[in-house]
Protein backbone atom coordinates (compact mmCIF):
# COMPACT_ATOMS: atom_id res chain seq x y z
CA UNK A 1 0.00 0.00 0.00
CA UNK A 2 1.48 3.13 -0.51
CA UNK A 3 1.33 7.02 0.60
CA UNK A 4 0.02 9.66 -1.85
CA UNK A 5 2.52 12.94 -1.23
CA UNK A 6 0.98 16.04 -3.00
CA UNK A 7 3.66 18.53 -3.78
CA UNK A 8 6.28 16.07 -3.11
CA UNK A 9 8.86 17.58 -5.11
CA UNK A 10 8.91 20.90 -2.74
CA UNK A 11 10.97 21.74 -0.23
CA UNK A 12 8.77 20.00 2.75
CA UNK A 13 7.50 17.60 0.66
CA UNK A 14 10.93 16.21 -1.00
CA UNK A 15 12.69 15.85 2.40
CA UNK A 16 9.47 14.05 3.82
CA UNK A 17 9.45 11.62 0.50
CA UNK A 18 13.32 10.43 1.68
CA UNK A 19 12.28 9.92 4.98
CA UNK A 20 9.25 7.74 4.23
CA UNK A 21 11.36 5.83 1.65
CA UNK A 22 14.08 5.27 4.01
CA UNK A 23 11.35 4.29 6.52
CA UNK A 24 10.62 0.99 4.10
CA UNK A 25 7.41 3.34 3.10
CA UNK A 26 5.96 3.10 -1.03
CA UNK A 27 5.67 6.83 -2.05
CA UNK A 28 3.73 8.09 -5.44
CA UNK A 29 4.30 11.89 -5.78
CA UNK A 30 1.84 14.43 -7.43
CA UNK A 31 3.53 17.73 -8.70
CA UNK A 32 2.61 19.81 -11.01
CA UNK A 33 6.13 21.67 -10.56
CA UNK A 34 4.88 25.21 -10.27
CA UNK A 35 6.87 25.64 -7.39
CA UNK A 36 9.39 22.56 -7.75
CA UNK A 37 12.04 21.19 -10.76
CA UNK A 38 11.99 17.57 -12.00
CA UNK A 39 15.41 17.25 -10.92
CA UNK A 40 14.46 17.25 -7.20
CA UNK A 41 13.77 13.24 -8.56
CA UNK A 42 16.77 12.91 -9.42
CA UNK A 43 18.17 14.03 -6.23
CA UNK A 44 15.95 12.05 -4.25
CA UNK A 45 17.18 9.11 -6.33
CA UNK A 46 20.25 9.18 -5.36
CA UNK A 47 20.33 10.10 -1.89
CA UNK A 48 17.41 6.70 -1.22
CA UNK A 49 18.54 4.68 -4.21
CA UNK A 50 14.91 4.79 -5.14
CA UNK A 51 12.58 6.74 -7.39
CA UNK A 52 8.97 7.38 -5.98
CA UNK A 53 6.76 7.09 -8.83
CA UNK A 54 5.63 10.42 -10.19
CA UNK A 55 2.48 12.02 -11.18
CA UNK A 56 3.46 15.28 -13.18
CA UNK A 57 -0.15 16.64 -13.03
CA UNK A 58 -2.30 19.37 -11.30
CA UNK A 59 -4.33 18.44 -8.43
CA UNK A 60 -6.87 20.81 -10.42
CA UNK A 61 -7.44 18.53 -13.21
CA UNK A 62 -9.68 16.01 -11.22
CA UNK A 63 -9.60 13.44 -14.08
CA UNK A 64 -5.51 13.06 -13.61
CA UNK A 65 -6.00 12.64 -9.77
CA UNK A 66 -8.87 10.13 -9.99
CA UNK A 67 -6.25 8.44 -12.24
CA UNK A 68 -3.60 8.34 -9.22
CA UNK A 69 -5.96 6.54 -6.79
CA UNK A 70 -7.43 4.33 -10.07
CA UNK A 71 -3.80 3.08 -10.89
CA UNK A 72 -2.23 2.54 -7.38
CA UNK A 73 -3.41 0.91 -3.76
CA UNK A 74 -3.17 4.04 -1.67
CA UNK A 75 -4.01 3.74 1.72
CA UNK A 76 -3.28 7.57 2.90
CA UNK A 77 -2.62 10.36 1.87
CA UNK A 78 0.30 13.40 3.02
CA UNK A 79 -0.92 16.88 1.34
CA UNK A 80 1.77 19.46 0.89
CA UNK A 81 0.45 20.99 -2.66
CA UNK A 82 -0.83 24.35 -2.39
CA UNK A 83 0.59 28.09 -3.18
CA UNK A 84 2.50 29.43 0.41
CA UNK A 85 3.48 33.03 -0.80
CA UNK A 86 1.82 35.22 2.42
CA UNK A 87 2.71 38.55 0.57
CA UNK A 88 1.56 36.94 -2.76
CA UNK A 89 -1.69 36.17 -1.38
CA UNK A 90 -2.69 39.73 -0.65
CA UNK A 91 -1.71 40.92 -3.59
CA UNK A 92 -3.94 38.26 -5.38
CA UNK A 93 -6.20 36.61 -3.11
CA UNK A 94 -8.98 34.80 -6.15
CA UNK A 95 -5.87 33.07 -7.38
CA UNK A 96 -4.97 31.79 -3.86
CA UNK A 97 -8.68 30.39 -2.89
CA UNK A 98 -9.32 29.01 -6.42
CA UNK A 99 -6.35 27.35 -6.38
CA UNK A 100 -6.28 25.80 -2.75
CA UNK A 101 -9.53 25.18 -2.47
CA UNK A 102 -10.15 23.50 -5.88
CA UNK A 103 -7.29 21.24 -5.37
CA UNK A 104 -7.81 20.03 -2.33
CA UNK A 105 -11.78 19.45 -3.50
CA UNK A 106 -10.57 17.26 -6.26
CA UNK A 107 -7.87 15.61 -3.71
CA UNK A 108 -10.81 14.86 -1.53
CA UNK A 109 -13.37 13.82 -3.78
CA UNK A 110 -10.89 11.17 -4.97
CA UNK A 111 -9.83 9.98 -1.97
CA UNK A 112 -13.51 9.57 -1.05
CA UNK A 113 -14.53 7.55 -4.51
CA UNK A 114 -11.69 5.23 -4.04
CA UNK A 115 -11.92 4.53 0.07
CA UNK A 116 -8.88 6.09 1.13
CA UNK A 117 -9.67 7.49 4.73
CA UNK A 118 -6.59 8.85 5.99
CA UNK A 119 -4.71 12.36 5.55
CA UNK A 120 -1.82 14.47 6.80
CA UNK A 121 -2.23 17.85 5.85
CA UNK A 122 0.11 20.65 5.65
CA UNK A 123 -1.26 23.22 7.58
CA UNK A 124 0.99 26.53 9.59
CA UNK A 125 0.89 28.62 12.22
CA UNK A 126 -0.21 31.38 10.60
CA UNK A 127 -3.66 30.09 11.48
CA UNK A 128 -2.87 31.46 14.96
CA UNK A 129 -2.48 35.04 13.70
CA UNK A 130 -1.28 37.26 16.18
CA UNK A 131 -0.88 35.48 19.11
CA UNK A 132 -1.60 37.41 22.35
CA UNK A 133 0.89 35.26 24.38
CA UNK A 134 3.83 32.93 23.23
CA UNK A 135 4.48 29.22 23.48
CA UNK A 136 1.07 28.79 21.21
CA UNK A 137 -0.95 25.96 22.01
CA UNK A 138 -2.84 23.85 19.57
CA UNK A 139 -6.35 25.39 21.91
CA UNK A 140 -5.28 28.79 21.06
CA UNK A 141 -7.71 31.20 19.36
CA UNK A 142 -7.79 30.82 15.49
CA UNK A 143 -7.60 33.95 12.91
CA UNK A 144 -6.02 34.93 10.16
CA UNK A 145 -4.47 38.30 8.17
CA UNK A 146 -4.21 37.19 4.98
CA UNK A 147 -5.36 35.01 1.99
CA UNK A 148 -2.93 32.44 2.17
CA UNK A 149 -3.62 31.98 6.10
CA UNK A 150 -7.11 31.88 5.32
CA UNK A 151 -6.90 28.83 2.94
CA UNK A 152 -4.93 26.78 5.54
CA UNK A 153 -7.74 27.51 8.35
CA UNK A 154 -10.61 26.56 6.08
CA UNK A 155 -9.14 23.56 4.75
CA UNK A 156 -8.96 22.29 8.58
CA UNK A 157 -12.20 22.85 9.05
CA UNK A 158 -13.43 21.39 5.92
CA UNK A 159 -11.30 18.32 6.37
CA UNK A 160 -12.53 18.35 10.07
CA UNK A 161 -16.33 18.70 8.79
CA UNK A 162 -15.64 15.03 6.59
CA UNK A 163 -14.18 13.44 9.05
CA UNK A 164 -17.46 13.92 11.41
CA UNK A 165 -19.64 12.99 8.64
CA UNK A 166 -17.89 9.53 8.19
CA UNK A 167 -16.20 10.24 4.72
CA UNK A 168 -12.75 10.37 5.96
CA UNK A 169 -11.77 8.04 9.34
CA UNK A 170 -8.68 9.97 10.15
CA UNK A 171 -7.30 13.76 9.29
CA UNK A 172 -4.16 14.82 10.66
CA UNK A 173 -3.36 18.42 10.86
CA UNK A 174 0.77 19.75 11.24
CA UNK A 175 0.68 23.17 12.15
CA UNK A 176 4.21 24.34 11.14
CA UNK A 177 6.23 27.28 12.28
CA UNK A 178 9.51 27.95 10.49
CA UNK A 179 11.18 25.17 8.58
CA UNK A 180 14.54 25.99 7.39
CA UNK A 181 17.42 24.06 6.95
CA UNK A 182 18.72 20.71 4.17
CA UNK A 183 19.14 17.63 4.25
CA UNK A 184 22.48 16.94 5.25
CA UNK A 185 23.83 15.54 1.52
CA UNK A 186 23.30 19.07 0.56
CA UNK A 187 21.30 17.30 -2.68
CA UNK A 188 18.21 18.75 -1.21
CA UNK A 189 16.97 22.07 0.00
CA UNK A 190 15.65 25.08 0.02
CA UNK A 191 15.02 26.62 -3.52
CA UNK A 192 12.74 29.94 -3.57
CA UNK A 193 11.92 31.31 -7.10
CA UNK A 194 13.55 34.84 -7.38
CA UNK A 195 14.14 36.64 -4.70
CA UNK A 196 13.08 34.85 -1.17
CA UNK A 197 10.67 35.97 0.89
CA UNK A 198 11.76 34.31 3.70
CA UNK A 199 14.44 34.70 6.10
CA UNK A 200 17.20 31.58 6.21
CA UNK A 201 17.56 31.39 2.14
CA UNK A 202 17.98 35.20 2.20
CA UNK A 203 20.41 34.52 4.47
CA UNK A 204 22.42 32.01 2.50
CA UNK A 205 21.90 33.65 -0.61
CA UNK A 206 23.71 36.92 1.35
CA UNK A 207 26.66 34.49 2.48
CA UNK A 208 27.47 33.08 -0.75
CA UNK A 209 27.51 36.68 -2.26
CA UNK A 210 24.38 35.93 -4.20
CA UNK A 211 22.36 38.75 -2.10
CA UNK A 212 24.83 42.18 -1.26
CA UNK A 213 22.98 42.25 2.37
CA UNK A 214 19.98 41.29 4.41
CA UNK A 215 17.47 43.57 4.91
CA UNK A 216 16.26 42.97 8.35
CA UNK A 217 12.63 43.94 8.91
CA UNK A 218 12.60 46.10 12.04
CA UNK A 219 14.57 46.11 15.29
CA UNK A 220 11.30 48.07 16.88
CA UNK A 221 9.49 44.91 18.06
CA UNK A 222 9.10 44.25 21.95
CA UNK A 223 11.62 41.34 21.74
CA UNK A 224 15.33 40.93 23.52
CA UNK A 225 16.78 42.73 20.56
CA UNK A 226 14.05 44.54 19.03
CA UNK A 227 14.32 42.28 15.84
CA UNK A 228 11.05 39.64 14.85
CA UNK A 229 11.09 36.21 16.99
CA UNK A 230 10.50 32.66 15.44
CA UNK A 231 10.42 29.32 15.95
CA UNK A 232 12.49 27.58 13.57
CA UNK A 233 12.32 24.22 12.87
CA UNK A 234 15.00 21.44 10.97
CA UNK A 235 13.41 20.45 7.17
CA UNK A 236 14.73 16.83 8.62
CA UNK A 237 12.48 17.29 11.78
CA UNK A 238 9.41 18.61 10.09
CA UNK A 239 9.65 15.46 7.90
CA UNK A 240 9.52 13.39 11.20
CA UNK A 241 6.80 14.44 12.49
CA UNK A 242 4.85 13.92 9.47
CA UNK A 243 5.49 9.84 9.22
CA UNK A 244 4.61 9.69 13.16
CA UNK A 245 1.73 11.90 12.51
CA UNK A 246 1.08 9.37 9.66
CA UNK A 247 1.61 6.35 12.06
CA UNK A 248 -1.22 7.65 14.21
CA UNK A 249 -3.46 8.65 12.26
CA UNK A 250 -3.88 4.81 10.50
CA UNK A 251 -4.43 3.56 13.85
CA UNK A 252 -6.93 6.36 15.26
CA UNK A 253 -9.78 7.80 14.09
CA UNK A 254 -10.96 11.66 14.18
CA UNK A 255 -9.01 15.11 13.94
CA UNK A 256 -6.09 16.13 15.20
CA UNK A 257 -3.88 19.22 15.76
CA UNK A 258 -0.40 19.54 16.52
CA UNK A 259 2.08 22.44 16.50
CA UNK A 260 5.20 21.30 14.93
CA UNK A 261 7.66 23.07 16.45
CA UNK A 262 11.18 23.33 18.62
CA UNK A 263 9.61 25.34 21.74
CA UNK A 264 12.39 27.24 21.01
CA UNK A 265 12.46 30.84 19.60
CA UNK A 266 14.74 32.58 17.97
CA UNK A 267 14.70 36.52 17.11
CA UNK A 268 16.78 37.47 13.42
CA UNK A 269 19.90 38.70 15.16
CA UNK A 270 20.55 35.62 16.58
CA UNK A 271 19.95 33.54 13.24
CA UNK A 272 22.65 35.79 11.78
CA UNK A 273 24.61 35.07 14.49
CA UNK A 274 24.49 31.23 14.59
CA UNK A 275 24.80 31.66 10.42
CA UNK A 276 27.82 33.42 10.57
CA UNK A 277 29.40 31.06 13.37
CA UNK A 278 27.80 27.58 11.34
CA UNK A 279 29.48 28.58 8.46
CA UNK A 280 32.20 30.56 8.64
CA UNK A 281 31.14 33.30 6.15
CA UNK A 282 29.95 37.20 6.72
CA UNK A 283 25.97 37.91 6.29
CA UNK A 284 26.17 42.00 5.85
CA UNK A 285 22.70 43.60 6.87
CA UNK A 286 21.22 46.46 6.84
CA UNK A 287 18.00 47.87 9.68
CA UNK A 288 14.98 48.21 7.23
CA UNK A 289 11.10 49.52 8.26
CA UNK A 290 8.91 46.66 9.57
CA UNK A 291 7.61 44.20 6.82
CA UNK A 292 3.72 44.90 6.64
CA UNK A 293 1.76 41.90 8.56
CA UNK A 294 4.49 40.83 10.53
CA UNK A 295 3.84 39.62 13.93
CA UNK A 296 6.89 40.39 17.04
CA UNK A 297 6.91 37.07 18.52
CA UNK A 298 6.01 33.27 17.40
CA UNK A 299 7.20 29.98 19.00
CA UNK A 300 5.42 26.96 19.71
CA UNK A 301 4.37 24.69 22.83
CA UNK A 302 5.16 21.47 21.35
CA UNK A 303 3.76 18.90 24.44
CA UNK A 304 1.38 17.52 22.45
CA UNK A 305 3.17 16.23 19.76
CA UNK A 306 5.89 14.95 21.99
CA UNK A 307 2.87 13.41 24.35
CA UNK A 308 0.79 11.97 21.38
CA UNK A 309 3.41 11.88 18.16
CA UNK A 310 6.20 10.83 20.31
CA UNK A 311 8.03 13.29 18.41
CA UNK A 312 10.45 16.09 18.72
CA UNK A 313 12.43 18.08 17.09
CA UNK A 314 16.24 16.81 17.22
CA UNK A 315 18.26 18.72 15.45
CA UNK A 316 19.91 22.37 17.28
CA UNK A 317 19.87 25.64 15.03
CA UNK A 318 23.67 25.32 14.31
CA UNK A 319 22.87 22.26 12.69
CA UNK A 320 20.46 23.73 10.60
CA UNK A 321 22.13 26.72 9.89
CA UNK A 322 25.11 24.58 8.60
CA UNK A 323 22.89 22.21 6.40
CA UNK A 324 21.40 25.19 5.25
CA UNK A 325 24.74 26.37 4.13
CA UNK A 326 25.84 23.18 2.91
CA UNK A 327 23.23 23.10 0.10
CA UNK A 328 23.43 26.43 -1.25
CA UNK A 329 26.81 26.66 -1.74
CA UNK A 330 26.30 23.48 -3.54
CA UNK A 331 23.29 24.71 -5.58
CA UNK A 332 24.13 28.55 -5.44
CA UNK A 333 21.06 28.88 -8.24
CA UNK A 334 19.11 25.77 -6.70
CA UNK A 335 17.88 23.52 -8.84
CA UNK A 336 19.74 23.73 -11.94
CA UNK A 337 17.60 21.18 -14.75
C1 LIG B 1 10.95 35.38 9.65
C2 LIG B 1 11.48 36.62 10.35
C3 LIG B 1 10.77 38.68 9.34
C4 LIG B 1 13.00 38.02 5.59
C5 LIG B 1 6.26 32.87 6.86
C6 LIG B 1 4.81 32.58 6.67
C7 LIG B 1 4.47 31.28 7.33
C8 LIG B 1 5.37 30.20 6.81
C9 LIG B 1 6.83 30.56 7.06
C10 LIG B 1 4.32 29.01 5.02
C11 LIG B 1 10.44 37.73 10.49
C12 LIG B 1 12.28 38.51 9.22
C13 LIG B 1 12.44 37.88 6.85
C14 LIG B 1 13.95 39.05 5.36
C15 LIG B 1 13.75 39.71 7.66
N1 LIG B 1 5.14 29.99 5.43
N2 LIG B 1 12.82 38.70 7.86
N3 LIG B 1 14.30 39.86 6.41
O1 LIG B 1 7.02 35.52 8.11
O2 LIG B 1 7.68 34.11 10.14
O3 LIG B 1 6.51 33.05 8.23
O4 LIG B 1 7.05 31.81 6.38
O5 LIG B 1 3.79 28.18 5.70
O6 LIG B 1 3.14 30.98 7.03
O7 LIG B 1 4.09 33.62 7.30
O8 LIG B 1 8.87 33.78 7.96
O9 LIG B 1 11.15 33.83 7.08
O10 LIG B 1 9.46 35.45 6.11
O11 LIG B 1 10.33 35.80 8.43
O12 LIG B 1 14.09 40.45 8.59
O13 LIG B 1 14.50 39.24 4.23
O14 LIG B 1 12.54 37.16 9.58
O15 LIG B 1 10.42 40.01 9.65
O16 LIG B 1 10.66 38.37 11.73
P1 LIG B 1 7.50 34.23 8.67
P2 LIG B 1 9.98 34.72 7.30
Amino acid sequence: MAVLVTGGAGFIGSHTVVELIEANREVIIIDNFSNSKPEVLNRIEKITGKRPKLYACDLLDLEATRKVFAENEIDSVIHFAGLKAVGESCAQPLRYYSHNFDATFNLIRAMVEYGVGTIVFSSSATVYGSPKTVPIREDFPLSTTNPYGETKLVIERMLKDMCDAGELKSVSILRYFNPIGAHESGLIGEDPKGVPNNLLPYISQTAIGKRDKLHVFGDDYPTHDGTGVRDYIHVVDLAQAHLAALDRAMAVTGTEYYNVGTGVGYSVLDIVKAFEKASGKKVPYVIDPRRPGDIAECYADPTLAREKLGWSAKFDIERMCKDADRWQTMNPDGYTD
